[in-house]
């Protein structure tokens, strides 16, 4: 058996002198194995949109492609990846797996071009993981100081899978020209729970494969349905189990209880991570680090407010329909409240951006129940279209709602470009013919600032 399950993740810090700090390592074993490739389905619909592909399914790559390799040396660290460690951005959580035995807990990291200065926003680090003939090094690039105008990019992608369109999904948002410093990941990331006994060694392969662009960058991550992920048949009752000991996040800078819902602030913006897949009714553990969080967000420091969450609330496309309605029937009141300027989602796999609407008015007796336009609600866009192993979704409510401003299935991903506290230029890029083209995009106006301006102008 071909145990990829010992991790060690360390958290660094900087603008001090200490090194690593709360490091953790540990062993598990995961249910494996067999090699199988099925499930495929195939989605035939009404296909509305201007363009469609001809091929839409496609497989997971095999074991054997260059994107899984192994690198060479004995126990030789795979799969390293970093994210956001604490709630300012000043840590990374580095994470990796060492295939053979528990390997040496140490991230040797340096800044580039320094002696002993004190740099903590915007600098180079240098690091290194691994003992002896098997060291690994990489880099990454410390955020900017939190603040208003801090100009930002994200990119953003979702149910990635691990098929050849995954790859390309991947190749494209790594060529953008906007150049994404964070992925907001969307949910739904290796789709090893589509093999039997939820092959492990498919969260491995995945981790083998993203590993060129999230050592080097950080991925904010969220839970997908594909993340769930237990076997209670197997006696694997714990839902959430190798998402959560693979990709660690940094909820409890954020005070929250659980990995599946936290928030960090990163340059301009402050972001939310939501668990569409855990419970979120009144007075849940969710529900309430929401309520707290939310009146917490000082929009004088972060002015972009983005939620981030896999099942969309706002979806035109058949499959999956409504599956996001009590979330929104709870929580869309408090996103339009608190200005949440964009919704990211995933979970449909294809494209979709909303018009501002909410669709909060209705208490019972009023009638009051369709979408509205409300200049003040935050924009949804579903970015569920990674490139996974079931293919992209044709069907479509038909004729198409008026909230749904645009709507494709394609493959792709997208970029949202912080300018300053007022402006963000937000771009979706679709895989076709191998080129990375923009099809849709949306300057965003600051819903904070946009307010705040009215009121003064009056
Ligand atoms: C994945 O994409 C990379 C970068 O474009 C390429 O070098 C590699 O050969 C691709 N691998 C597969 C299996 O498609
Ligand atoms: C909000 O942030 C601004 C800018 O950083 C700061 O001056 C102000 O004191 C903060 N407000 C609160 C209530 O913390
Ligand atoms: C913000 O950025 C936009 C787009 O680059 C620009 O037009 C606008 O003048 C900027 N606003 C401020 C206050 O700098
Ligand atoms: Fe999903």
């Amino acid at each position: 058996m071909d145990m990829l399950g010992l991790s060690c993740y360390v958290c660094l810090r900087f603008g001090r002198s200490d090194m690593a700090m709360n490091w953790i390592g540990f062993g598990s074993v995961y249910l494996l194995t067999g090699l199988f490739v099925g499930g495929l389905r195939s989605c035939n619909g009404g296909i509305s949109s201007s363009y469609s592909r001809s091929n839409d399914i496609s497989d997971d790559m095999p074991l054997s492609s260059d994107v899984f390799a192994v690198p060479p040396g004995y126990n030789a660290p795979q799969q390293v990846h970093i994210t956001q460690g604490d709630h300012e951005g000043r840590g990374v959580i580095v994470s990796w797996v060492t295939p053979n035995e528990p390997g040496s807990s140490k991230v040797i990291y340096w800044a580039e071009n320094t002696e002993l200065k004190k740099h903590a926003y915007n600098t180079k680090y240098f690091y290194k993981v691994g003992t002896r003939d098997a060291t690994r090094q990489f880099w990454f690039t410390t955020p900017p100081e939190v603040g208003p105008d801090v100009p930002y990019t994200f990119g953003l992608i979702g149910d990635l899978g691990q098929t050849f369109d995954s790859n390309r999904t991947l190749t494209h948002y790594e060529s953008n020209p906007a150049k994404g410093q964070t992925v907001l990941f969307v949910g739904d990331l290796s789709y090893a729970d589509k093999y039997p006994l939820h092959d492990n060694n498919r969260w491995d392969s995945w981790g083998r494969f993203v590993e060129r662009n999230v050592a080097y960058q950080p991925w904010i991550w969220s839970a997908g349905n594909h993340e769930i992920d237990f076997l209670p048949e197997y006696g694997e009752g714990e839902p959430f189990k190798p998402y959560t000991h693979r990709y660690f996040v940094p909820y409890e800078a954020s005070g929250s209880t659980s990995p599946l819902w936290y928030s960090i602030k990163r340059a301009s913006a402050y972001v939310i991570v939501m668990s569409s897949y855990s419970a979120y009714g009144v007075s849940t553990p969710q529900y309430k680090w929401l309520m707290k969080e939310l009146p917490k967000v000082n929009r004088s420091e972060t002015p972009w407010l983005i939620v981030v969450m896999h099942c969309p609330l706002y979806s035109t496309y058949a499959h999956h329909y409504m599956e996001g309605e009590t979330m929104r029937v709870m929580y869309e009141q408090y996103f339009v409240k608190y200005k949440v300027d964009v919704i990211f989602s995933g979970h449909v796999h294809a494209y979709e951006r909303t018009e501002r609407v909410s669709n909060i008015a209705y208490n019972i007796e009023n009638g009051l129940c369709a979408p509205r336009n409300d200049e003040f609600a935050p924009v949804y866009i579903t970015i569920g279209d990674g490139g996974n192993q079931e293919g992209l979704l044709y069907e479509m409510v038909d004729p198409k709602p008026k909230y749904s401003a645009f709507r494709e299935p394609s493959y792709g991903h997208a970029t949202f470009e912080i300018k300053n506290r007022t402006t963000a230029y937000y771009a979706w890029h679709c895989n076709q013919d191998g080129y990375s083209v923009e099809a849709d995009s949306l300057w965003f106006h600051n819903l904070y600032w946009k307010s705040s301006s009215v009121v003064a102008s009056f």
